[in-house]
């Protein structure tokens, strides 16, 4: 793992949009693995001031999300669906068939988590992938287990996930149960993967992540078994 410290959060979102910028010149029709979660939002940001000032184009890029809850749909504004939207795809020149978010409304979500999995293959697989943590060391919406799954499926979210979460909402009550996400093979099939921790209440969970054993109580840290991955961070490490 290649670790990179940031002083600031401006700074850290400059260096993660930096990095996908370059993938996306590199490859034009590159896909890109994207999260949601208030750590992206300033790389997001970046994107779009890019491609409003001329300085990338997206027309031929792809994109998969990591996740969705399942019962919200596309105008919910609590939906990831929704967050995409508001935070990046109006902002860039990405046609709306090349962004792929699992249906939160999908009346069977097992065959919609099929679905998802086909795409993913139909895609190619994905370029590079943006990862947040959650502090419970969650990636995407794979939860602290005593076994994780490789494929897409729906998940259950525990509680401090909900809680972590409810911030988004207007009371706990109204966080969704479940999810759909990408399983961990998914997120291991990325060919690149930049993971973002932005903040001190990330650092242990990154700490477990970066330096503590392989653990499916700490999905995070199976990243340690990838040969690509970039973690930036704005905060030591260190002890
Ligand atoms: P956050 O969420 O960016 O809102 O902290 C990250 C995550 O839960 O994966």
């Amino acid at each position: 793992m290649r670790i990179i410290k940031k002083e600031t959060y401006e700074e850290l979102s400059r260096c993660a949009a930096d990095m996908i910028l370059a993938a996306v010149r590199e490859k034009p029709e590159c896909v890109l693995g994207l999260a949601t979660g208030s750590t992206p939002i300033g790389t997001y940001d970046c994107l779009a001031a890019a491609c409003r000032e001329g300085k990338a184009t997206f027309r031929q890029a792809k994109t998969i999300n990591l996740d969705e809850y399942t019962g919200l749909g596309e105008n919910d504004p609590q939906s990831y669906r929704f967050f995409m939207e508001e935070h990046l795809f109006r902002h860039i020149d990405i046609r709306r068939e090349n962004t792929h978010i699992p249906n939160g409304l999908a009346p069977d979500a097992a065959e919609e988590c099929k679905r998802y999995e086909a795409l993913y293959e139909r895609l190619g697989g994905i370029d590079l992938q943006l990862l947040g943590i959650g502090q419970n060391g969650h990636i995407g919406f794979n939860e602290p287990s005593r076994a994780l799954e490789a494929g897409t499926h729906v998940v259950e979210l525990s509680e401090s996930t909900r809680i972590a979460n409810s911030r988004n909402f207007a009371s706990l009550s109204a966080v969704p149960h479940g999810a759909i996400t990408l399983g961990m093979g998914g997120i291991l099939k990325a060919r690149r993967i930049l993971l973002l921790a932005s903040g001190e209440q990330k650092k242990e969970a990154l700490r477990k992540a970066v330096h503590g054993k392989v653990d499916p109580e700490v999905p995070a840290s199976f990243l340690q078994l990838h040969p690509d991955v970039t973690v930036i961070c704005d905060f030591s490490l260190t002890l």
